[in-house]
């Protein structure tokens, strides 16, 4: 199929990258010219594992070509995917400006019918919404599909292949064959409803997720006035296949592009009909909460005291995996400790420069190595989980320490056996560690 993907964002550039790969002819459309540039010179503007690959064999083979003329990409397709930005606005609600102003140019522009494939992330009544404004008053017949997408950062070439399933919003038989044409290289089930539910497929899986998050970061910070031990909890739960042992990690809590914006987006929906959603509201407050209880964790062992103490910080993106630092929980940490008169010495294996363009102050020093960053500190918190930083040396990284030989292990994530004796005051959350 000739296929029009607009934005070349996380989940345009997958998108478009893995369906050239399944034999379609893609044509990616970027207004940022820098970006464009990139990926015409066949380079990659995110990380994300697999990516490059596929991207240099699907310009190679041409069946993908990349440009800032929406006019002439529709023009000679079929198929339009939507994938621009939908980021939170100060009051939370979801900022579909972007979307408008291309829902608004494929009505103007559309020279044949199109079928219109929202893969960007919008409020449940947004599809209806934009039929009424836009698509409906075209002189060409449009008909529209939610098609939300379930990708993670890191793993998203590898979700695409992996999905457990399709969902294709649409009453449209016509559209929703050709989503099932779309994707018929894979497996997962295609998963066939109205527009509204399909959206609302999409927010509440996100949700689900994150208060499957704050609800066992609850239960290990319970684990610490019992004495039960997360470690042998979460799993143990998990085992039951009705909840299932993904998204039982405690810690500091959810970050990234997707958890906290669209739980504030739930929230405002649901507040809009005056709907309170209590549970998301909770969900929210923990996750908030749980940062502040390992700076707490942190000033307790450190005589309540950061001022001029030297801090090493591992870990600035959202998670593993990534450079992607939005709302990302060491970068929260960071500014806490800064303000705290903290010297923070900061390393990440990918999220350097763009934390470097986010944290300025004079009290944080970047650094490549974890054995550099961790040099003459009191206290290391680890807020992500990079296997560069789970496994280091631990005998040596205290070698190059000051007492007290704090370690706060904000992922629960470093394996208990290595710290064991070795005389660190190691802080986690709802583990026994004695
Ligand atoms: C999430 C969803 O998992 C994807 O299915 C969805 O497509 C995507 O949002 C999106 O809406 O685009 P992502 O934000 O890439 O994907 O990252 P996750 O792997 O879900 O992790 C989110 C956050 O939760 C991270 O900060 C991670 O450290 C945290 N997390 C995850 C925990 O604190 N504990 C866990 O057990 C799991």
């Amino acid at each position: 199929m000739n296929v029009t993907v607009i934005g070349t964002g996380y989940v345009g550039l997958i998108a478009a990258c893995c369906l050239a790969n399944s034999g379609h002819q893609i044509t990616g459309v970027e207004k940022n010219l820098t970006k464009l540039t990139m990926l015409q010179q066949r380079q990659s503007p995110i990380y994300e594992e697999g990516l490059v690959e596929i991207l240099t064999k699907v310009i190679d083979n041409g069946s993908i070509k990349f440009t800032d003329d929406l006019a002439l990409a529709i023009s000679t397709t079929d198929l339009v995917i939507i994938a621009v930005g939908t980021p939170s606005l100060s009051d939370d609600r979801v900022d579909l400006s972007q979307i408008f102003a291309v829902a608004e140019t494929i009505t103007a522009l559309a020279t044949r019918p199109l079928t219109v494939v929202m893969k960007s992330t919008v409020p449940p009544g947004t599809g209806k919404m934009l039929i009424d404004r836009y698509f409906s008053q075209c002189s060409q017949e449009i008909s529209y599909v939610s098609n939300p997408e379930f990708l993670r950062e890191g793993r998203a070439v590898w979700d695409w292949y992996n999905t457990d399933r399709i969902i294709i919003g649409t009453h449209n038989q016509k559209a929703a064959n050709q989503l099932n044409e779309l994707y018929a290289d894979l497996a997962a089930p295609k998963v066939h409803m109205d527009v509204t539910s399909a959206e609302m497929v999409k927010y509440a899986s996100n949700a689900f997720l994150a208060t499957k998050i704050s609800f066992i970061n609850e239960i290990a910070n319970l684990c610490e006035y019992v004495g039960a031990d997360i470690d042998a909890v979460a799993p143990a739960v998990g085992m039951d296949n009705r909840i299932g042992k993904q998204f039982l990690n405690a810690g500091l809590g959810y970050g990234g592009s997707c958890f906290p914006k669209d739980t504030k987006g739930l929230r405002f929906i649901a507040s809009y009909y005056g709907y309170p959603f209590s549970v998301l509201k909770a969900v929210m407050e923990v996750n908030s909460a749980q940062k502040i209880r390992g700076m707490r964790k942190l000033l307790t062992a450190l005589d309540n005291n950061l001022y001029n103490k030297r801090i090493a910080l591992l870990g600035l993106s959202f998670k593993p995996g990534t450079d992607d630092t939005r709302e990302s929980p060491g970068l929260d940490i960071a500014e806490m400790l800064i303000s705290e008169g903290a010297l923070v010495q900061a390393c990440d294996p990918l999220a350097l420069a763009s934390a470097k363009t986010l944290l300025h102050s004079e009290q944080i020093t970047f650094h490549e190595a974890p054995y550099q960053a961790v040099a003459g500190c009191q206290a290391i918190i680890l807020a992500t989980e990079w296997p560069e930083f789970t496994h280091l040396d631990w005998q040596k990284i205290k070698n190059s320490m000051q007492a007290p030989y704090v370690l706060l292990d904000g992922r629960n994530a470093i394996p208990k056996e290595s710290i064991k004796n070795l005389g660190f005051h190691y802080l986690s959350f709802g583990r026994q560690t004695d």
